[in-house]
C-alpha cells in the first residue's frame, strides 16, 4: 500500500472523547439464513451468518471490522443500514431501538445511515448519467437541496474530487477509482451521520486505493462522519480506524483501539491475520514472524463447537472444544473472545469494571493447577511495553 502514514498517525479533530453516547448500538445480533428443500420448502439447515454480535459505534469514530471473506462482514453491515431483518437481537440508532421499524418508519432513518458498496462497476447503473444516479437520494426522500439538485449535486462531484462539468457523463467514461468517487458522492447526498462502507476500495487497483481511502478520511474530518468500514485485509484497516472488531465465522474474536490490536493483539486469529500484513520498514521492531493457518474455515451452516476458532488455532485445548469463549475486556478498552489470550495483562487491571471480567475470564482460562512458581503477579508486570496508553495516542 502507498497510503501515506500521516493518514493512520493523526487522528482526526472528530475523533470521539473518552465515553460519547453511542451513535449506534448492537447487542445480540443474529443473522441465520435459512436452508429450505423439497417442494414443501421445509427448512433443513441456518446459515448462520452472523451469530451474536455486541458493539458500540461512537459519534465521529471509525469502526473498522476485518476478518476473512464469508465471516459475515457483509451481513452485519445490511443489518445495521437495515437492508436486512435480523433474526435476533437489538440494533439502536441515537438511543432509538430500530430493530423492526416498518418501510415507512424507515425513511428518516435512510437519511441518516448510508452504505458505499465494495463494486463501483455495478452498484452504479449504466443507463443513468451521474447527474441521476448522485440525485436519486433526493427523488426518493422527496427533497429539494437549497440552491436546486443541480447545483448540490455539482457541490457533491467538488466534494469527492470529480469535476462537476460532468454532471452529464455517464459511468462507464469514469475509471474505477472515479466510480467509487460517484458511490460516495450518493452516499452522502442527504448528509448522513452513520456511513457504512463495505469493503469500499478492495475492487480498485492498490495505486487508486489509497486516493479514496485518503478521501474518506477527509470527508470524514470535514463532515464529522461517523464511519463503519468493512475490509477483509488489516493494511487498508489500518490507515482508517480509531477501533477495530476482528470477525471469525460469524462473530466478534477481538475489538479493541487500532493501536492496541496491532501492537499486541490477544486473540490468536488476530495475530495470524496481522502476521500476513506486510511491515513497512524491514528493521522495524515490530516485524513479526508469518503465521499461516492450517485448514479452510469451517462451513457457516455448522460451526465447531465451542471456540469456533479451535479447529484452526495452534493454542487449542479441551476447553475450546466445549466451552465458547465469551468477548471479555481484560484491558480497558481491549475485548477478546479466547480461553488461552496472548498479551493479557498478568497483573490485574486497575480498573475495578475491568477487574471483575478479567477475574470471570482467568477463572475461566486456569482450569489447570499452576505449575510451581508459574505466572504469579510477584513476577511483576510484565505486560508488553507500550499497551498500557495505546488509546491516548
Ligand atoms: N442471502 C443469503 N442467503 C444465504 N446465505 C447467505 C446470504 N448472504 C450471505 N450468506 C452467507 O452468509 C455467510 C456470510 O456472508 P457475508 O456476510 O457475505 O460474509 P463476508 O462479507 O464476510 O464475506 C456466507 O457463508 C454467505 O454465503
Ligand atoms: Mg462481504
Amino acid at each position: 500500500m502507498t497510503i501515506p502514514e500521516q493518514a493512520s498517525s493523526s487522528p482526526s479533530p472528530s475523533s470521539p472523547s473518552p465515553s460519547p453516547e453511542p451513535l449506534l448500538r448492537v447487542s445480540g445480533l443474529v443473522k441465520h439464513f435459512p436452508i429450505k428443500k423439497g417442494v414443501l420448502q421445509r427448512q433443513v439447515g441456518a446459515v448462520q451468518a452472523v451469530d451474536g454480535l455486541d458493539f458500540d459505534v461512537r459519534p465521529g469514530e471509525t469502526l473498522g471490522v476485518v476478518g476473512e471473506s464469508g465471516c459475515g462482514k457483509s451481513t452485519m453491515g445490511r443489518l445495521i443500514t437495515r437492508l436486512l431483518e435480523p433474526t435476533k437481537g437489538k440494533i439502536e440508532f441515537e438511543g432509538r431501538d430500530i430493530t423492526h421499524l416498518g418501510t415507512g418508519q424507515m425513511r428518516p432513518l435512510r437519511r441518516d445511515v448510508q452504505m458505499i458498496f465494495q463494486d463501483p462497476y455495478s452498484s452504479l447503473n449504466p443507463r443513468h448519467t451521474v447527474g441521476t444516479i448522485i440525485s436519486a437520494p433526493f427523488k426518493l426522500q422527496n427533497i429539494t437541496p437549497e440552491g436546486g439538485v443541480k447545483r448540490e449535486v455539482q457541490r457533491l462531484l467538488e466534494l469527492v474530487g470529480l469535476n462537476p462539468e460532468h454532471y452529464n457523463r455517464y459511468p462507464h467514461e469514469f475509471s474505477g477509482g472515479q466510480r467509487q468517487r460517484i458511490g460516495i458522492a450518493r452516499a452522502l447526498a442527504l448528509k448522513p451521520k452513520l456511513v457504512v462502507a463495505d469493503e469500499p476500495v478492495s475492487a480498485l487497483d492498490v495505486s487508486i486505493q489509497a486516493q479514496v481511502v485518503n478521501l474518506l478520511d477527509d470527508l470524514q474530518d470535514e463532515l464529522g462522519l461517523t464511519y463503519v468500514i468493512i475490509a477483509h485485509d488489516l493494511s487498508v484497516i489500518r490507515h482508517v480506524s480509531d477501533r477495530i472488531a476482528v470477525m471469525y465465522l460469524g462473530k466478534i474474536v477481538e475489538l479493541a483501539d487500532r493501536k492496541a490490536l496491532y501492537e499486541s493483539p490477544m486473540h490468536p486469529y488476530s495475530k495470524a491475520l496481522l502476521s500476513a500484513v506486510p511491515v513497512p520498514d524491514p528493521r522495524s521492531k515490530h516485524k513479526r514472524e508469518r503465521i499461516l493457518l492450517k485448514g479452510d474455515v469451517p462451513s457457516p451452516i455448522s460451526p465447531p463447537s465451542g471456540c469456533r476458532f479451535h479447529t484452526r488455532c495452534w493454542k487449542a485445548t479441551d476447553i475450546c472444544t466445549t466451552r465458547e469463549p465469551v468477548l471479555t475486556a481484560l484491558k480497558t478498552g481491549h475485548q477478546v473472545a479466547c480461553h488461552h489470550a496472548e498479551n493479557a495483562p498478568d497483573q490485574a487491571p486497575q480498573s475495578s469494571a475491568v477487574l471483575e471480567t478479567a477475574r470471570e475470564a482467568i477463572a475461566i482460562v486456569d482450569v489447570t493447577p499452576p505449575a510451581a512458581g508459574a505466572g504469579t503477579a510477584e513476577s511483576g508486570g510484565t505486560a508488553p511495553a507500550g499497551t498500557e496508553d495505546s488509546s491516548k495516542e
